[in-house]
């Protein structure tokens, strides 16, 4: 497989991007995985936010965060004084990637490999295009070094409002991801989901 490119519609509006992801074969992932998990949101959102894949409920439901990762997210972004139904919510890869544990038939997200990001980025690039958000927020290392490059850390420049080369003048902020939240330790939790909801803070007043 050489990417998503060669499926992408003649037509680039959302309906047609999301028609044809449905048959993406750009890489392997859509194999195993249950269904393409394209965007969803107002096609003319202000803000578009990208996570990192689709996790167990999303490949079943067929849309982003409606797992636990998302239940964080809408609270996040509720204390950020941003609603979720504002949002256009998408991932940098669009089929879920998972392993099955040998005792159970548990499905274990996997992270998804360079090769695997790039070759789906054709469509998180569309979307960008399609929507024309003000703001892209990118949530975990997945997301941000796609559109950031390999070298960007998330730790030191969360919280960062970009201005990207190409697409020109798309401006872009990372932070982390809803699910690193989730994965710290109790004493701590409360302390990464309010620097979660300061970085989202930000990206509300960029948009107000
Ligand atoms: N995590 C993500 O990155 N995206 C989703 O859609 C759900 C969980
Ligand atoms: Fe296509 Fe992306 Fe799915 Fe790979 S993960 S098959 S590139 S939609």
């Amino acid at each position: 497989a050489d990417g998503a490119a060669r499926f992408l519609p003649a037509a680039r509006d959302l309906d047609a991007l999301r028609e044809a992801a449905a048959g993406c074969r750009g890489c392997e992932l859509h194999r195993d995985a249950t269904q393409t998990v394209f965007g969803a949101g107002p096609g003319n959102a202000r803000l578009l936010i990208v996570g990192e894949q689709p996790g167990d409920s999303e490949d079943k439901r067929g849309r982003p965060f409606v797992g636990p990762a998302g239940g964080l997210l809408d609270r996040a972004l509720l204390a950020a004084g941003i609603d979720r139904d504002d949002v256009w919510l998408t991932n940098a890869v669009k089929h879920f990637k998972f392993k099955v544990a040998a005792d159970s038939r548990r499905r274990l997200h996997d992270k998804p490999d360079r090769s695997e990001v790039a070759a789906c980025k054709p469509w998180l690039l569309a979307e960008i295009a399609a929507v024309e958000p003000e703001l892209v927020v990118c949530l975990g290392a997945t997301a941000a070094q796609d559109l950031l490059g390999g070298d960007f850390r998330v730790t030191k420049r969360r919280g960062e409002i970009l201005t990207m080369e190409k697409p020109k003048g798309l401006r872009v902020m990372a932070t982390v991801h809803p699910s690193a939240v989730l994965r710290t330790p109790g004493d701590r939790r409360e302390e990464a989901f309010d620097a979660l909801v300061a970085d989202l803070s930000i990206a509300a007043r960029e948009l107000s």
